[in-house]
């Protein structure tokens, strides 16, 4: 029996998160994860790589309530900018989705989470939403503040609501992320429920 509190729960879940199925080589993706190299997000580096132009002015950044955490923690981490060989697996995913929802660039990326680690709660600056695949480390949660905890396998996720990601258990944490800028959570769900064409591709 669904009350107003079920109700009230699955509207904010609705704003949130958007899980969905595509095919996709997990390993390939797995062995792309390995050949890229990561740097630490946090306060220290993310300054000193602007100032150094390894990353684009204003292209990543973070919204971190626990500014000790984030002034120098290790265990969370961004891979370089990855180059767009059409081989790749990552690639394949970066031009499914840029075309359908109509865009240049997704500025693809891997994260990794360190087994242990627990990525406090933030909001992802620059970026609106992004569309997540979990490539390893499937028994943690994404947990968005006030909403609730979501395990998921691939999600369009709102990185504009305050998130974080609890201990990691049983082995590292490792995504691929696609970041959008250019849209809302909410206009990116529309496109991706309602494209026909590209529900082909996802069985
Ligand atoms: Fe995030």
């Amino acid at each position: 029996m669904s009350s107003i509190v079920d109700d009230y729960l699955n509207e904010q879940k609705d704003n949130v998160i958007y899980q969905f199925k595509i095919k996709h080589d997990k390993d390939k993706l797995l062995k792309e994860s390995n050949s890229v190299r990561y740097n630490a997000i946090n306060e220290k580096n993310l300054e000193r790589y602007k100032r150094l132009g390894f990353i684009e002015k204003d292209t990543i950044s973070y919204d971190v309530e626990d500014k000790d955490w984030f002034n120098n923690q290790k265990d969370w981490k961004i891979s370089s900018s990855l180059d767009n060989d059409s081989n790749s697996e990552s690639e394949r995913l970066h031009t499914i989705f840029k075309r359908l929802l109509q865009v240049d660039n997704l500025g693809p990326r891997f994260l990794t989470q360190k087994e242990g680690a627990d990525v406090h709660y933030h909001i992802d600056g620059e970026i609106l939403c992004a569309i997540n695949f979990l490539v390893k480390g499937k028994r943690t949660p994404i947990s968005f503040k006030d909403v609730g905890h979501f395990y998921y396998d691939v999600a369009l996720v709102n990185t504009n609501h305050a998130h974080s990601v609890p201990k990691q258990i049983g082995e590292d944490r490792v995504l691929f992320k696609l970041r959008i800028k250019q849209m809302t959570f909410k206009e990116a769900k529309e496109k991706l429920v309602a494209n026909e064409n590209l529900r082909e591709l996802w069985n």
